[in-house]
């Protein structure tokens, strides 16, 4: 009875495997969680702060569909100050997060049987949603030996004509990797070259590392603006998952159609919550260069430990806070009560045998890789290495 298109749709693996994590910690099992994509650290007091006075001075009544024209002018200015982009307020809409931008953004420009390119290894969710707005997924494999980016000829290849667009994750969830400039070009090239549409995805744009300099895509030249959607949010650069609020900003047409769909399913995103994003834009940045430099000391902390295990391969990535290592070298490898076959297989051995919840690399496109969250303590990290390092050791070959 149920609809055709949520055949199409899969239970997020990254989901799967928190939810058997949690079972086990329910039960008492002393799992580290290293699967889950959210940031560990408080929402700045500053925000918190402007969300009791956005309560006290009644900010709670509903606001416009695309958010406050006040919400809106500061994500205007911050597009000016950070990324050099110049949108007037009709062209940006305030979603619930940046994951209802991604899917407004789809739902606005793809027909059926749209073709739109991803990427892979891809965010979770990309493929699901370019599903159920009737268009079909093509995949083009970023090699872990190319920094998992792909090339303008690998592009150039997966383009046919019922290409729509383009979703770039930069930097990317699930490796951590970013584009430079000049790749970005080189990609934007080809873009305009077949004239589709440019998703990208830039959530984790502040949390790069060892000065890499990270560039909207929009911002590369006239245009490639005319073509770009960008998606980005407060969730991870301000630690504020829970407060819903993500934002995109485009070409005026597309900013209406997602204005459309959003005002007949989910409207504007909590009043309280656009309030205090104000602050976090406008307000001290000063939490942000703590986040980072911890991450950055966790990244090179965990990088340097899974490099030192036999048998791992670890792309060192520009940002977010994932590492993403190769493990394909133990599939076939067992131990006195498991067989390792696929990512998969991996992540339970790991999970049953060493309490350490991390999401196999096909839930994103990429067997035999892992996906590693080091949003949590450096003492979680120092004790799943230690326990990692030690389990592999029981992996041998089978005879
Ligand atoms: C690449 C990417 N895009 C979007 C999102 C969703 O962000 P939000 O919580 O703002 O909806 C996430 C969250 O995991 C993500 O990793």
């Amino acid at each position: 009875m149920l609809a055709e298109r949520i055949s199409k749709i899969k239970v997020s693996p990254t989901m799967e495997v928190a939810t058997e994590a949690k079972r086990m910690l329910a039960e008492g099992i002393n799992v580290l969680d290293f699967s889950v994509g959210e940031p560990d650290f408080p929402t700045p007091l500053n925000v918190k702060d402007a969300a009791k006075t956005g309560i006290d001075d009644n900010h709670t009544k509903y606001t416009a569909i695309a958010g406050t024209v006040e919400l809106r002018k500061a994500i205007a200015e911050k597009f000016k100050r950070e990324n050099n982009l110049e949108y007037d307020v009709n062209e940006i809409i305030v979603t619930n997060g940046a994951k209802q931008g991604v899917f407004n953004a789809l739902f606005a420009i793809i027909n059926k049987g749209d073709e739109v390119i991803i990427p892979a290894p891809y965010w979770v969710s990309y493929p699901d949603m370019v599903s159920m707005s009737e268009g079909n997924p093509v995949f083009i494999k970023a090699d872990e030996k190319n920094g998992f980016r792909i090339t303008p000829e690998q592009l150039e290849k997966a383009v046919t004509s019922k290409t729509k667009a383009l979703i770039l994750c930069n930097p990317s969830n699930p490796t951590g990797s970013a584009y430079s400039k000049k790749e970005l070009e080189d990609i934007a090239a080809v873009c305009l070259k077949h004239n589709f549409y440019i998703i990208t995805d830039e959530i984790y744009e502040k949390l790069v590392y060892d000065n890499f300099k990270i560039v909207s895509f929009a911002s590369l030249n006239p245009e490639i603006k005319k073509r770009t959607i960008v998606v980005n949010g407060v969730s991870k650069s301000y630690s504020m998952t829970g407060w819903r609020i993500g934002y995109a900003a485009g070409p005026k047409d597309v900013i209406a159609a997602m204005n459309k769909i959003q005002s007949h399913s989910t409207s504007h995103p909590s009043s309280i919550s656009q309030f205090a994003t104000i602050e976090a834009l406008v307000g001290s940045q000063s939490t942000i260069s703590e986040m980072i430099s911890e991450y950055k000391r966790r990244r090179d902390f965990l990088y340097d430990q899974l490099m030192s295990i036999d048998g791992i391969t670890c792309y060192k990535p520009e940002g977010a806070f994932f590492l993403f290592p190769n493990i394909s070298a133990f599939f076939g490898k067992k131990n006195n009560k498991l067989k390792v076959n696929n990512s998969v297989d991996f992540a339970m051995f790991l999970l049953t045998e060493a309490k350490i919840a991390a999401v196999p690399g096909s839930g994103f496109g990429a067997e035999g890789f892992l996906r590693i969250s080091y949003a949590t303590s450096m003492e979680n990290i120092t004790e799943a290495s230690k326990r990692l390092k030690e389990i592999v050791t029981h992996l041998k070959p089978e005879n």
